[in-house]
């Protein structure tokens, strides 16, 4: 069945590697995914957010993420799965998820006091324990959109508070603010794209081993954005995080790696060629099969090239 985080990020700290996380909102991402994670025989984190909750459903969304378990062992695969919720905004939203089968959830009090963000996230930890569900908390906050909050400015985790934080609030792993940010435009072309590993460096010294996940992580492959634009799209030139900076990022504490924004674009592109190269389908599994396997094909270059959790 589905598993929580614990062990998981033990290992991946251990050896020197992350642990994806992709967003999914429907079967075909799910498939996408778990597909990719067997077959690179990688660790995964299904990760539905809240407006994806409410797009699936909350009956729905447990029968994916274990159907997501059946896939991989049918395909021969024993990789460990987690349902994890994104951006959790209450504990009455991370319980709901909890009672509906997440083994793993986000409290996001990122935008609160330091104080109140360690009070929201240790109600959570002590309720998500007790029933053997992970929980995942975040000091700082990332530039761009984060659900309905919209930060101008990055403000870059503090490398003095982490320790207080984590051991005042018990969560199990900690996301943190270095530069990255939501979306698909991160930097403008022309930008030199950098991550504040200076600040990672410092994070690690004060919670040795401790997860550290990394947010808006996506790195807005070119090959995409120009499909989407060939086939009839509109989107700006964007530069997301370079493969380069995630690698080192992915080698040191920083247990787990969100990606939302490229499988998106993946999709997107996929469904657009089939439109226009072919404007006389009207066939769903015409033009979700070679999105789906955009997508598929994507995550396992990233397994493989960036994550480092290929056979873990
Ligand atoms: O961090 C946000 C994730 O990309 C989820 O986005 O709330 O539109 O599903 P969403
Ligand atoms: P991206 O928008 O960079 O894919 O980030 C996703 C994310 O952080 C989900 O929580
Ligand atoms: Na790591
Ligand atoms: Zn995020």
């Amino acid at each position: 069945g589905l598993v929580n985080t614990k062990e998981m990020f033990a290992k991946a700290n251990k050896e020197g590697y992350a642990v994806p996380a992709f967003n999914f909102n429907n079967m075909e991402q799910m498939l996408a995914i778990v597909e990719a994670a067997a077959l690179k025989g990688s660790p995964v984190i299904l990760q539905c957010s809240g407006g994806a909750r409410t797009y699936m459903g909350r009956t729905v969304v447990p029968m994916l993420a274990k159907a997501a378990v059946d896939v991989a062992r049918d395909m021969g695969s024993d990789i460990p799965i987690a349902l994890h919720l994104d951006h959790g905004s209450s504990f009455e939203q991370a319980k709901d998820c909890i009672e509906w089968g997440f083994s793993s959830v986000m409290i996001d009090a990122s935008h609160h006091s330091f104080e109140e963000n360690i009070a929201e996230s240790k109600k959570v930890a002590e309720y998500a324990h007790a029933h053997g569900v992970t929980v995942e908390a975040e000091l700082g906050v990332l530039a761009g959109i984060e659900d309905e909050v919209e930060a101008e400015e990055h403000i870059f985790t503090q490398p003095h508070e982490v320790e207080e934080f984590v051991k005042a609030s018990g969560v199990d792993s900690l996301a943190i603010s270095i530069g990255t940010s939501h979306g698909a435009h991160k930097f403008k072309p022309g930008d030199d794209p950098k991550l504040k590993l200076d600040i990672l460096a410092e994070i690690e010294t004060k919670i040795p081993g401790f997860p550290i996940v990394l947010h808006g992580s996506s790195s807005v492959p070119a090959k995409f954005i120009s499909m989407i634009k060939e086939f009839g799209g509109e989107i700006k030139d964007a530069i997301g995080i370079p493969d380069e900076q995630l690698r080192g990022a992915a080698k040191s504490a920083v247990a787990k790696i969100n990606v939302d924004t490229d499988g998106r674009l993946a999709f997107t592109a996929g469904i657009r060629e089939v439109f226009v190269k072919n404007p006389k389908e009207f066939d769903p599994r015409k033009y979700l099969t070679p999105a789906k396997n955009y997508m598929r094909d994507f995550y396992m270059e990233k397994i493989e090239n960036v994550f480092g959790s290929e056979g873990a």
